[in-house]
C-alpha cells in the first residue's frame, strides 16, 4: 500500500503525488532562478561562505589520498557548479546531475573547456532516475539539495551504493536541528530573530543599490523538508549511515552569513546563538 501524506490544505497526497509536486516545483523553481542564482543566494556566494567550502574539500581530498590516482566525483543536485567548478579545479573527474534543464545549460556552458575535454559530464535528471556501477565514485557530494528531495533517505542510500570502498559522501548546507527551535535564553532567542530579519532587509538594500529586481520567489513545495513541521531528521540520516556499513561520519554545525554586506550582528550571533546549519563527512 502507498504511503499517505497530507498536504497544505489537509487534503490526503499520496508518496507518488508528492514526488511529483515536489519535482515538478523544483523544475519551476530553477527554470526561473538560474540565470539570478549566485546573486539571490548570498548566503552561498559569500567569500566566507566560500572559503569554508573549499577547504572542507581540501580536508576530504587529504582524507581519500589513498584511494585512487585519477579521482571520480558526482556532485548531486549541482546546480550552476558551485561544488562542480571546485572539484574540476581540484583534478577530479566530474559527473554532475541536476533535474533542471537550466541548471544544467548555464553549468556546461561556465565549465565548456572541461567539458570537450571530457572532465566533466553533466546529466540532467532527477535522481530516482540515474544509475551508475556500484562503487563508481570516490567522492559524492550533495550541497543544499537534501531538502529539495521528495525522498532524501531514499537518495541518500542510493548513492551510498555508488560510493566505492573508502570513498567519501559529503553532505552539507541543511538546517542543523537547533535551527527549528527556540533559543531557551531570552538574549540568544532575540539576537536570533533580529539576525535572521536583518539579512533579507540588509539583501534588498544590496540589490536596491547595485539596482536588480529580484522576483520573489515561492519555495514552499521546492523546499519541502525546510519547514518546522517537517524538516530533514538528523538521526535518521546518522542510522542510514549505520545501515549502509559506512566505516566512519561526523556531522558539523555551523553559522552561515546570509549577506552580501556584512551583517554587524553576525558575530554576536555567532558567539551566542546554536549554530543553524549542518553537513556530513561520512566515509565508506
Ligand atoms: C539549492 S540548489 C543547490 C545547487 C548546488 N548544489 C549549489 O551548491 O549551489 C538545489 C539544486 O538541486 C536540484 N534538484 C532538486 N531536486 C532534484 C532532484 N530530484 N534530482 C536532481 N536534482 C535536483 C535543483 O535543480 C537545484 O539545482
Amino acid at each position: 500500500m502507498k504511503s499517505k501524506k497530507l498536504n497544505d490544505n489537509g487534503h490526503l497526497l499520496s508518496s507518488d503525488d508528492l514526488r511529483e509536486k515536489i519535482h515538478a516545483a523544483n523544475v519551476e523553481l530553477h527554470r526561473f532562478e538560474a540565470k539570478y542564482y549566485t546573486l539571490v543566494h548570498p548566503e552561498v556566494y559569500n567569500p566566507y561562505e566560500q572559503k569554508r567550502i573549499i577547504s572542507t574539500l581540501k580536508m576530504i581530498d587529504n582524507l581519500m589520498a589513498d584511494v585512487t590516482p585519477v579521482k571520480k566525483a558526482l556532485d548531486f543536485g549541482a546546480g550552476t557548479g558551485n561544488l562542480t567548478g571546485k572539484l574540476l579545479k581540484m583534478g577530479y573527474v566530474v559527473t554532475a546531475v541536476d533535474i533542471s534543464a537550466e541548471m544544467c545549460s548555464l553549468l556546461e556552458t561556465t565549465y565548456k573547456s572541461y567539458v570537450n575535454s571530457k572532465q566533466l559530464t553533466v546529466i540532467s535528471s532527477p535522481i530516482e532516475d540515474v544509475n551508475f556501477d556500484e562503487g563508481e565514485f570516490d567522492l559524492i557530494t550533495c550541497y543544499s539539495v537534501l531538502h529539495h528531495l521528495p525522498d532524501y533517505l531514499g537518495a541518500i542510500q542510493k548513492l551510498s551504493v555508488f560510493l566505492k570502498q573508502g570513498g567519501v559522501l559529503y553532505l552539507d548546507h541543511e538546517a542543523s536541528p537547533s535551527y527549528w527551535n527556540n533559543e531557551p535564553r531570552l538574549l540568544p532567542h532575540l539576537l536570533k530573530h533580529l539576525y535572521f530579519h536583518s539579512n533579507p532587509i540588509l539583501n534588498t538594500l544590496y540589490f536596491q543599490l547595485v539596482g536588480i529586481s529580484v522576483p520573489s520567489l515561492d519555495y514552499t513545495m521546492s523546499d519541502y523538508w525546510h519547514k518546522k513541521d517537517h524538516h530533514i531528521d538528523h538521526e535518521q540520516i546518522e542510522h542510514l549511515f549505520e545501515k549502509e556499513n559506512f566505516d566512519s561520519f561526523t556531522r558539523k554545525d555551523y553559522h552561515l552569513k546570509g549577506t552580501w554586506f556584512p551583517n554587524p550582528i553576525f558575530y554576536l550571533y555567532k558567539s551566542m546563538c546554536k549554530p543553524e546549519m549542518s553537513s556530513w563527512i561520512a566515509k565508506k
